[in-house]
């Protein structure tokens, strides 16, 4: 029996690969203006890394880390998000000797979540972090980033939601506050939040459960409890996305699935998807640098869901250069292909050779099976002239080209239609 794929594990097949390489390509050229450089990261980290930074109640560490033991018995998790490995190598690697570094990283993710549209357990993410400012403008610019790159591929209406989850100074006083709340409705909550209420009360806010989600109606909002400094930062994030021209929402109910927020978090939303429908989203993490051994070091940053920008992006956005086949008929032809195909390619033109030897009828039928829109023959004729014959496959229309000019003019025929 063939083998099959494991569930929530896609292959990202030939006709998707190369809207993947457009949409990471004009991420990293895009972020490269703001000043990011990349960063690759291992796929796999001790676990504890995940368990100190993403945080021990949340969802992602009890419910859905790939852990295994390694050979020596200690315990290796496949990374379930990125940011976490970046703050561990920027710790390790002292990239904290500059004033501020900004990473960015691409690469498959691995959480054992239900898989559905827009959630798998291997997906991909693009996600860029800014270790070392803790401007509210940092937060602003950021976002006007990540925002200006939808608009670079083409993604229309989606909608960016933001909040702010306070600090060390003011969270735990509205935790308390939370936690009485949740305490008058706890026979109503589900098993898991009951469990977390006193380590982690954030958590129900987040909890997808029906009666979880009723149980929390009227909890007191996060937002009303920040103190000074909180609320001149996200005051001051708000001036300036409005100053960049984006609108956002305030959803003071988002507490964000991870523990090492504060201040500032958002999402970003599009209604083209189903109910995963956070393309993109992340925040601020002022601590987790400290937290993790490192200098005191305020952070913001972001991941973007391969698999939901692509579902937003939907198949027409992007539209590869089409391919041509190259049909050499005979021998004495050879030399010429050579030196044909190669200035073609040069050119940025793809190329592919027919080598098969056959008849030009069932050459041709190849070359149409493999979806050519221009098809070049060079047979002795055609040599003689140093010319070939250009066949145009939707058209139905042929002419003889010279060698000379070939490759502007079928870089002109592929772009006019
Ligand atoms: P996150 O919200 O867990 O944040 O994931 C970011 C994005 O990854 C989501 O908005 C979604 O588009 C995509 N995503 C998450 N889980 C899945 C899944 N199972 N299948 C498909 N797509 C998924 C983080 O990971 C943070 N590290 C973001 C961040 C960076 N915060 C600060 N810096």
């Amino acid at each position: 029996m063939a083998i099959t794929s494991i569930r929530g594990f896609n292959d990202i097949l030939p006709g998707t690969s190369g809207q993947w390489r457009w949409i990471e390509e004009t991420a990293f050229s895009l972020f490269g203006l703001y000043g990011f450089s990349e960063i690759r990261i291992p796929v796999v980290e001790k676990t504890e890394l995940f368990c100190r930074s993403i945080g021990e109640t949340t969802d992602i560490v009890e419910k859905e880390m790939y852990t295994f033991p390694d050979r020596r018995g200690d315990s290796m998790t496949l990374r379930p998000e990125g940011t976490a490995s970046v703050v561990r190598a920027y710790i390790e690697r002292k990239l904290y000797t500059a004033p501020v570094s900004k990473l960015c990283y691409t690469g498959p993710m691995f959480r054992y979540e239900r898989p559905q549209k827009g959630r798998y357990r291997q997906f991909y993410q693009i996600g860029a972090e800014v270790l070392g400012d803790p401007s509210p403008g940092v937060d602003a610019e950021t976002l006007e980033m990540l925002m200006r790159y939808f608009a670079a591929l083409g993604v229309e209406g989606v909608e960016l939601k933001i909040n702010s989850l306070g600090c060390a100074a003011c969270r735990p006083a509205y935790k308390e506050r939370l936690l009485g709340f949740l305490k008058n409705t706890e026979d109503r909550l589900c098993e898991n939040c009951v469990r977390r209420i006193g380590t982690n009360p954030l958590r129900a806010l987040d909890c997808k459960s029906p009666g979880c989600i009723e149980a929390t109606v009227g909890a007191p909002e996060i937002t009303d409890c920040l103190c000074g400094k909180c609320n001149t930062h996200f005051e001051e994030v708000k001036s300036a996305l409005s100053l960049y021209g984006h609108d956002f929402i305030v959803d003071s109910r988002m507490v964000r699935g991870l523990d090492y927020y504060s201040r500032t978090t958002f999402e970003i939303t599009s209604g083209a998807l189903g109910s995963q429908n956070a393309v993109a989203a992340g925040g601020r993490y002022d601590s987790l640098v400290k937290e993790l051994g490192g200098p005191d070091t305020p952070c913001f940053g972001f991941a973007i869901g391969m698999e939901r920008l692509a579902l937003v992006l939907g198949t027409d956005s992007f539209s590869p250069t089409e391919l041509s086949v190259f049909i050499p008929m005979g021998a004495g032809t050879k030399e010429a292909s050579v030196g044909i195909v190669r200035a073609l390619r040069e050119s940025g033109l793809p190329v592919a050779e027919d080598f098969s030897e056959t008849s030009l009828k069932s050459r041709m039928k190849r070359a149409d099976r493999l979806g050519a829109r221009f098809v070049m023959i060079l047979g002795a004729d055609e040599l003689a002239e140093e010319s070939v014959t250009l066949k145009d496959m939707a058209a139905g229309t042929q002419d003889l080209v010279k060698w000379n000019g070939l490759e502007s003019l079928l870089a002109e025929r592929l772009t006019s239609r």
